[in-house]
């Protein structure tokens, strides 16, 4: 076990757990952002650095502070560790500079986007972003590709935060795609439209942070506040069938699966759910899904979650097992 304080709260964790881990158990007060890390994805983070903190006291055994910030998602905790995350200004710092990084080849395309209201990217310039841009040069273009039926890449939003390269290699069968090009050049290859065939493949819109990856069966449907969330099940023969239907009056617009507090999916859901099951007969409605408040759809009508979820046991996955399978 070791013993980590962050930002002044202090919890003993197993070993091998990573800061952000430790983090996330303590509560959202201390926990920082995340574009990358995604808990049920292995070899996730590392990409996007919006995770960084100050490690302000390395250990017990060795209290120098650490000379660089460091990505939480993928550094692991030591017995007496002291971090900075929200009480940092040189985190503050540097996340403004990540949002900015991030936002260079972002469009601003938030008012026809149908992630807005849910997309973590929107959240996160508008908590750490600062309002103006200092770059005038013209933003990446792509062409709108169609993965098979139901979903489309927009790859101009695209972070490159390998999430759904993630998905397609470790939900659906094979590894038949990937991020191609390097640098500005760099791009989910079009590959990825194999990954269609499968059950699964549907999972990458859930776990897109941003607008990239988007269902065209709800696309310009609806603004996503305009719609109510709520928690549904079916007896599903390829998944739990335990999903959110997003309704407007009785007509089902969407369906993705349950997020918790961090934005994750509970379960990955398969694409019959999601995209074919859209009669409100299909399934038994459970009541109103559970809403992050840092989202625009909260606002006055739904739960929020009220207390930090903690981590089980099994959802602490020592880093060292994550490298292995690199
Ligand atoms: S398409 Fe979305 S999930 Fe995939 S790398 Fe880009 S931002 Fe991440
Ligand atoms: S969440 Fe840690 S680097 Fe992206």
């Amino acid at each position: 076990m070791a013993k980590i304080t962050i930002d002044g709260k202090t919890i003993e964790v197993a070993d091998g757990t990573t800061i952000l881990q430790a983090a996330r158990m303590i509560g959202p007060d201390v926990a920082p952002p995340t574009m990358c890390y995604y808990s049920k994805l292995k070899t996730s983070g590392g990409y996007c650095r919006t995770c960084l903190v100050e490690v302000s006291k390395g250990s017990e055994k060795d209290p120098r502070p650490m000379p660089k910030l460091v990505a939480s998602c993928r550094t692991t905790v030591m017995d007496g560790m002291e971090v900075k995350n929200n009480s940092s200004e040189k985190v503050t710092d540097a996340r403004k500079g990540v949002v900015e990084f991030l936002l260079l080849n972002h469009p601003l395309d938030c008012p026809v986007c149908d992630q807005a209201g849910e997309c973590h990217l929107q959240d996160l310039s508008y908590e750490h972003g600062s309002a103006k841009t200092r770059t005038d040069f013209e933003r990446r273009n792509f062409e709108k590709i169609n993965i098979g039926n139901y979903i489309q890449l927009h790859m101009n939003r695209c972070i490159l935060c390998y999430r759904c390269v993630k998905v397609a290699d470790q939900i659906t069968d094979g590894r038949v795609h990937g991020v191609i090009n390097r640098g500005d050049h760099a791009e989910i290859s079009t590959y990825i439209e194999n990954a269609i065939e499968n059950d699964f493949s549907g999972n990458v819109i859930d776990v897109c942070p941003v607008g990239a990856l988007t269902d065209k069966t709800f696309r310009f449907k609806s603004r996503v506040w305009f719609t109510k969330p709520e928690n549904a099940h079916r007896d599903c023969p390829t998944c739990s069938g335990k999903v959110v239907v997003w309704k407007k009056g009785d007509d089902i617009l969407r369906v993705t699966g349950r997020k918790d507090q961090w934005g994750e999916v509970e379960e990955f859901i398969c694409n019959t759910c999601r995209f074919e099951t859209k009669k409100t007969s299909d399934w038994t409605i459970e009541g109103p899904s559970p809403i992050n408040n840092h989202s625009v759809i909260s606002a006055n009508h739904y739960e929020v979650f009220e207390k930090p979820q903690e981590l089980t046991i099994n959802q602490i996955r020592p880093l060292a097992i994550d490298q292995n399978n690199d």
